[in-house]
């Protein structure tokens, strides 16, 4: 699959996004290896701090669903921001876990923005430098 229709996937999803508090949807598509496409997008709470962004619902969701199939790209994208959104610090850690912990090799991180005029990409490895580990895990 190729990095537009991954995007366009994480686009629909931002569609189903629960954001009436902050208005700002938030989708997320998960590339397995193969070829299977999980999609999340923001879930928030009247608590807000319970809320979960996108990309923590759509990789824990593969990671509950296909615990043996490793993540190859996430693409992120929303229709309410004029940048590419990028995954904030806790999402940079669960991704951290798929890549150091689970799955042993980098995610591919599709970052887009509103239009998809402007698409960024890094590896996931890269943006978390000196990731938490604790007993050399
Ligand atoms: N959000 C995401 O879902 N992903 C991001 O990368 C950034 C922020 C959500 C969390 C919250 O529901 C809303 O966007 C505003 O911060």
């Amino acid at each position: 699959m190729n990095d537009k229709t991954l995007i366009s996937k994480a686009f629909e999803a931002a569609e189903k996004a629960w954001a009436p508090y902050s208005g700002f949807r938030v989708g997320a598509a998960v590339l397995l290896e193969d070829g299977t496409v999980i999609c999340g997008n923001n879930q928030e709470n009247r608590a807000y701090p319970l809320g979960s962004c996108a990309e923590r619902v759509a990789v824990n969701y593969a990671r509950a669903t296909c615990p043996n199939v490793r993540i190859v790209a996430i693409a992120i994208a929303s229709p309410d921001s004029e940048r590419p959104i990028t995954p904030c610090g806790g999402c940079r850690e669960v991704l951290a876990e798929a890549v150091r912990a689970q799955q042993g090799a980098d995610i591919r991180v599709i970052m887009s923005d509103r239009s998809a005029d402007e698409v960024r990409e890094a590896m996931a490895a890269d943006l978390l430098p000196w990731a938490f580990e604790f007993d050399g895990r």
